[in-house]
Order: structure tokens, then C-alpha cells, then sequence
């Protein structure tokens, strides 16, 4: 049986009656087959599984798409219940942030003023305020995150050691459609014509992670997944092509690495990962 609660009260009477380990998936709903994954990892790990189902809106910029963001929480509900969640916390604005904007923020430090960051100041600052508030109201044993948000998921597991929070991280990999466009909850905004430009952030992730299985180098990596880019992807345009160590410090020299792409297709706003392994230099 799947509860679904609405207030801290709720939520905190709900979290006490849970006995083992609990798992939490922090979503903000428009729930795909990339949620459920994680619902299923924590179904797979922990004695109970916990969802938290809000659209965040400090994470969101003046020109971001908070308004027209999907809210599909009948739909939602049923996946929880598909993938056996226990409970489902979908607050209200006011019940997460009964004062208003909060006064006090999580820095996000360093590693959050590149990538997404650059392009979306303040991101950062907003989800992991969010995160952390959710960590203290479910007190998850463990907590499930997509690599898909890989940023996100390096920055999420850097504050739970530095703010001590008691939980495990865990990182699940990306859910792909057959031909290869990771899952978004934004990838219902795309037309027909979109949704076949938008597999341009993958073929190029691919061309890169290819390059690096032949031996090349970091530079070549690079230059093989612009390629993809370059050659004539209408409708398509590159946000960022980056190349980190898997703790997406930059400039990986040899061994394993993170190979990020950004892109605007059409006005919807993209983003894929994938792990390569870059070969010693000889
Ligand atoms: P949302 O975009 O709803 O994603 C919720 C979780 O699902 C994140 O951990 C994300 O990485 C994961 N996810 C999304 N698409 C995936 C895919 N194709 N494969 C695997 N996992 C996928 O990320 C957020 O919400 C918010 O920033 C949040 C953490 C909830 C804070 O507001």
C-alpha cells in the first residue's frame, strides 16, 4: 500500500511508523521509467521506500520553465504504487517553505559555478537547499539519484559528507529510450521534429566514448563528440561539451572519466553523461 502525504505532520507520523531502512527518491514528478528505476534500486536495498514529489521553485530561473513544468500527480501516484513505494511526500509550496524564500542557502562551493552552473546560476544553490530540507524531514538510510543529473549527483554526495548528513548515496545509472536519448521529464515539451534532433546529444556522447575505446586522447575524445554537433544537427544547439575526471574536476590526463553534454533543441534544454575511459598516455 502506497500512502500519500501532503504535510510535515503527515509526512513525520508516517516516517515514525517505518521500521528497517528507509530509502528515499527525491523527484519533482512527471514520473518515466528513469524515476522508476531509482524507486525499483531502493526497493532492491532498503526495507522501505520513501518518494518526495515537489517542483522546486528555487531551482528554477525568472526565464526557466517553473510555470509550464509537467504536474501529473494522479499519474505519478501509480507508478509509486507500480514500483511498491510506501509513502509519497508531495508538499505544497507553503508547506516546504512555510517563510518564504528561505533566508539561508546551501553554497554549493566550487565544483557548482561550472557546467550547469554557468548556465543556470543559482541552480545549485536551490536543489541542494531542497535536498538538504528533505534529508532532515524523511531521514533516509539511504538516498537514490540519477546519474543522468551527474553534477547533481557529485554534489549531492559531497554535501552529505561535509554537512555529515547520516546517509548513503547511491548512484543509478542512466535510463535510455532504445535509441539511445536519455529520459527527461522535459523530453515531453520536444515535437516530433525535436525528439529526433535531441538524440544529437547522445550520438555525440557516443562518438566520444568510441574514440576513447580506440585508445585516443582526451583532445580527440573532444573533438569526435563536436563533431556530431558540427555535422548539421538543425534545431540543435550546443549548450557545453566538457571533459572531467569522475569527480568532474577538470582535465583527466588517463583512466576513468565523465564526458558531460548541454544543448538547446528548440526551447528545451538538455542534458546527457556518459563514463569513458580515457587510455594512459604512451
Ligand atoms: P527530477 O528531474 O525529477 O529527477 C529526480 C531523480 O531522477 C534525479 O535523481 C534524476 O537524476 C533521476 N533521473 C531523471 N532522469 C533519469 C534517467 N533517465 N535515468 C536515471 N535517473 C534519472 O533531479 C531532480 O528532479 C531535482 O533536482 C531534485 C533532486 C528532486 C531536487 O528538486
Amino acid at each position: 500500500m502506497t500512502e500519500l502525504v501532503r504535510t510535515r505532520a503527515e509526512l513525520a507520523k508516517a516516517r515514525d511508523a517505518l521500521t528497517g531502512t528507509v530509502g528515499v527518491v527525491m523527484t519533482m514528478g512527471a514520473l518515466h521509467a528513469g524515476h522508476e528505476t531509482l524507486l525499483r534500486a531502493a526497493r532492491e536495498r532498503a526495507d522501505h521506500v520513501l518518494v518526495t514529489i515537489f517542483v522546486n521553485p528555487l531551482q528554477f530561473g525568472p526565464n526557466e520553465d517553473f510555470d509550464r513544468y509537467p504536474r501529473t500527480l494522479e499519474a505519478d501516484l501509480e507508478v509509486c504504487r507500480r514500483a511498491g513505494a510506501d509513502v509519497v511526500f508531495a508538499p505544497g509550496r507553503a508547506e516546504m517553505y512555510p517563510d518564504g524564500e528561505p533566508l539561508v542557502r546551501v553554497d554549493p562551493g566550487r565544483l557548482a559555478g561550472d557546467l550547469e552552473g554557468l548556465s543556470r546560476p543559482g541552480f545549485f544553490h536551490g536543489v541542494l537547499t531542497v535536498v538538504l530540507k528533505l534529508f532532515q524531514l524523511t531521514h533516509p538510510d539511504l538516498a537514490f539519484f540519477g546519474e543522468k543529473d551527474y553534477q547533481q549527483l557529485t554534489l549531492v554526495r559531497r554535501m552529505a559528507r561535509d554537512f555529515d548528513v547520516p546517509v548513503e548515496v547511491v548512484g543509478v545509472p542512466t535510463v535510455r529510450e532504445p535509441d539511445g536519448l536519455a529520459l527527461s521529464s522535459r523530453n515531453r515539451y520536444l515535437s516530433p521534429g525535436e525528439r529526433e534532433a535531441a538524440l544529437t546529444l547522445f550520438t555525440a556522447l557516443r562518438a566520444g566514448a568510441e574514440a576513447a575505446d580506440r585508445g585516443e586522447h582526451a583532445g580527440e575524445v573532444l573533438a569526435a563528440a563536436h563533431r556530431a554537433f558540427g555535422a548539421g544537427a538543425p534545431g540543435v544547439e550546443l549548450d557545453y561539451l566538457a571533459l572531467t575526471d569522475a569527480d568532474l574536476e577538470p582535465g583527466p590526463v588517463a583512466g576513468p572519466a565523465r564526458l558531460l553534454v548541454a544543448a538547446w533543441v528548440g526551447s528545451t534544454r538538455l542534458i546527457d553523461n556518459v563514463a569513458i575511459r580515457l587510455a594512459p598516455r604512451s
